[in-house]
């Protein structure tokens, strides 16, 4: 449990490091917050930086997510290799009473080992990135940094999944907070094909998409009073 509450700490200074609010302020001279919809991430990025600008915030911000996945990762590893070294003597008297496996249980305890890492790094960078302390517990709304980290939470194929209904959405509306409240709505589903079964597992991955649904509560509000704005919009949105 203290490795994990590391991890969930670890992940969630790493996502709390607001690379928009840095890169605009060192680079371009200006804060992204007084730019656009005055969110700090990618989509604003573009806005009032240019492609390049949001560029690197993307890439910036993604990484943050993989990184936490990749650490997640790597701790599970350890404390896999901390079970099979050990054999997981605790228990042991009690699988041969119920005649179950050792190896199996090793395996098993491995495996579940990686899940909740991945489920509390996925929490820890994708809060960090919206309740960062640096900037008042205030922050962006943790799409790009949630999409790193899926390709460890979800894998690959999940991950491009969620991309997909994210890229299909933007497309087909021009809003892109469409695709970010659809792709984050989609979340609790896909965990329940990765998660069945590790319930604690799927409850904080799906609260921390809602979370991230909850960081779209003014897209949303714009979207219902038609003033959100589309991709290539460039009038001044109102706050
Ligand atoms: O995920 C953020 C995006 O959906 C909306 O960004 O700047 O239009 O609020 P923004």
């Amino acid at each position: 449990l203290g490795m994990l509450l590391i991890l969930f700490v670890v992940t969630f200074l790493l996502g709390s490091i607001p690379w928009g609010v840095v890169i605009s302020r060192l680079v371009f001279h200006k804060d992204i917050r007084d730019e656009g919809s005055g969110n700090i991430g990618t989509t604003n990025a573009m806005r009032s930086l240019g492609k390049a600008g949001g560029a690197a915030v993307f890439v910036l911000d993604f990484g943050k997510g993989v990184a936490s996945g990749a650490l997640a990762v790597a701790l599970a590893g350890v404390l896999a290799a901390d079970s099979a070294a050990t054999g997981l003597p605790q228990v042991t008297p009690l699988l041969a009473f119920c005649g179950l496996d050792k190896a199996d249980a090793v395996m098993d305890a491995a495996r579940l080992a990686r899940q909740v890492a991945l489920a509390v790094a996925f929490a820890g960078c994708t809060l960090g990135h919206i309740f960062s302390p640096w900037l008042g517990w205030r922050g962006g709304k943790g799409i790009a940094v949630a999409v790193g980290a899926l390709f460890f939470v979800f894998g690959p194929v999940g991950a491009l999944l969620e991309i997909a209904i994210f890229a299909v959405l933007v497309l087909a509306t021009r809003y892109v907070s469409v695709g970010s409240v659809a792709a984050a709505v989609a979340c609790p589903l896909f965990a329940l094909y990765y998660y069945w079964g590790d319930w604690p597992c799927w409850a904080v991955i799906t609260a921390t998409a809602l979370v991230v649904v909850w960081a779209h509560r003014g897209n949303i509000d714009r979207l219902r009073h038609g003033t959100e704005r589309r991709i290539g919009d460039k009038k001044k949105e109102p706050a």
